[in-house]
């Protein structure tokens, strides 16, 4: 029912994070860590700041990791059910297998979109057009990995491209950004017994069949967290405020730095903000972590040791001098002594790195 103040949101968290390996490996890419908190700790966050709070998980891979990282959230403030997958059904089969848990207008969330944008007003537009599908639109620099979505004058959906091949024209700079606002009525008209996808079928069919779907372009901060590369730029656009800190990392806020508790930092350690040192964190001797770093919990950073711009997970062992710059880490990853690893290099959790070693892209 258009106008209807949604209460519930679906989330799609059952892809398997191919794009985001090696982080993937160890552990399920809706749960990794945004500034030392699980990422869907953030899209749930933006829920209930627009007061939804009855909010499905649609899982299917790896929903364990899940599970482990946010039981049924109810420390943030929401109230977190799961729907699991036998087989992967796709993003519109994921949906449809939330079905019978919800009624009216439904938020519907990719799992790895960090966004701002104000739900409210989103919902304030589906209502006033009588709209029965609602696809919140960004605009990219490079359209062709995304759903690029065109309109009419009136903003109703006048095609849907998924991906569209090199060859193709594009025509628009506008992509489907990942939250879309339906009806629960549409969303039981997705077949439940096999893979559909929400892209290149169901939307698809709805402008087909001329059900009333609109495209609702806001400014609001985005991104995909999906590849390596922009799982740590979302972290830097948190750190130095280009994108709004939904959650503020856990710890003592101190001068631009977060710390955790525990641990302990040397008198002559620097932290340069912005930073976020999580629980039991040890900086030895004039080390310098940040700007823009994050180092996970129980990890230690050793003595002249430098790491800027750069994301790392629990339990890092930094040698001495060793100097890491924006990069991501692994958990358990061990440094060596003096060695150096540069921009774009991510480790995967547990490697050993040597000593005096150079890693460069
Ligand atoms: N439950 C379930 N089952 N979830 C799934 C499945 C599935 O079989 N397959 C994918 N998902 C989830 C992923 O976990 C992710 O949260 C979301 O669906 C989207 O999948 P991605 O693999 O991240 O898709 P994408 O980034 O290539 O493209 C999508 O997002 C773009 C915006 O970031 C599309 O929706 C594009 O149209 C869109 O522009
Ligand atoms: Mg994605």
């Amino acid at each position: 029912m258009a106008g209807e103040r949604p209460a519930q949101a679906v989330i799609l968290a059952g892809g398997q994070g191919t794009r985001l390996r090696p982080l993937t490996l160890a552990r399920a890419k809706p749960v990794v860590p945004l500034l030392n908190r699980p990422f869907l700790a953030f899209q749930l966050a933006l829920l209930r700041e627009h007061g939804v709070t009855d909010v499905i998980l649609a899982c299917s891979y790896r929903v364990d990791d899940v599970r482990a990282a946010l039981g049924d959230a109810s420390q943030l403030g929401v109230r977190l059910r799961y729907v699991v997958e036998k087989e992967p059904l796709g993003t519109g089969g994921g949906v449809r297998n939330a079905a019978d848990l919800v009624a009216g207008t439904v938020f519907v969330f990719n799992g790895d979109v960090l966004t701002d944008v104000d739900l409210s007003a989103m919902q304030r537009f589906h209502a006033e057009r009588g709209s029965r599908a609602t696809i919140f639109l960004t605009r990219v620099t490079d359209p062709r990995q995304y759903g690029l979505v065109e309109l009419d004058a009136d903003s109703r959906l006048a095609r849907f491209r998924e991906k569209p091949a090199a060859t193709e024209t594009i025509t628009t700079d506008t992509v489907n950004a990942g939250v879309y606002l339906l009806d629960a009525a549409l969303i039981r008209r997705i077949p439940g017994d096999r893979p559909v996808s929400i892209e290149r079928e169901f939307f698809p069919a709805l402008i087909a069949d001329r059900v009333p779907s609109y495209g609702w372009c806001a400014p609001a901060y985005w991104r995909d967290i999906g590849s390596p590369a922009a799982y740590r730029e979302a972290q830097m656009d948190l750190l130095e405020g280009r994108a709004r800190m939904l959650l503020s990392p856990a710890g003592a806020w101190d001068g631009g730095s977060w710390r955790a508790a525990g641990g302990s930092v040397a008198s002559d350690a620097r932290v340069v903000p912005p930073a976020v040192l999580g629980a039991r964190v040890t900086l030895h001797p004039r080390c310098q972590v940040g700007p823009a770093a994050v180092i996970g919990d129980g990890s230690t950073i050793g003595p002249d040791a430098r790491v800027e711009g750069a994301v790392l997970w629990e339990r890092v062992e930094v040698g001495a001098g060793a100097v890491l710059r924006e990069c991501v880490i692994g958990a358990d990853v061990k440094i060596g002594t003096h060695a150096r690893v540069g921009p774009g290099i991510v480790l995967e959790s547990g490697a050993v790195i040597p000593e005096r070693a150079t890693l460069a892209r």
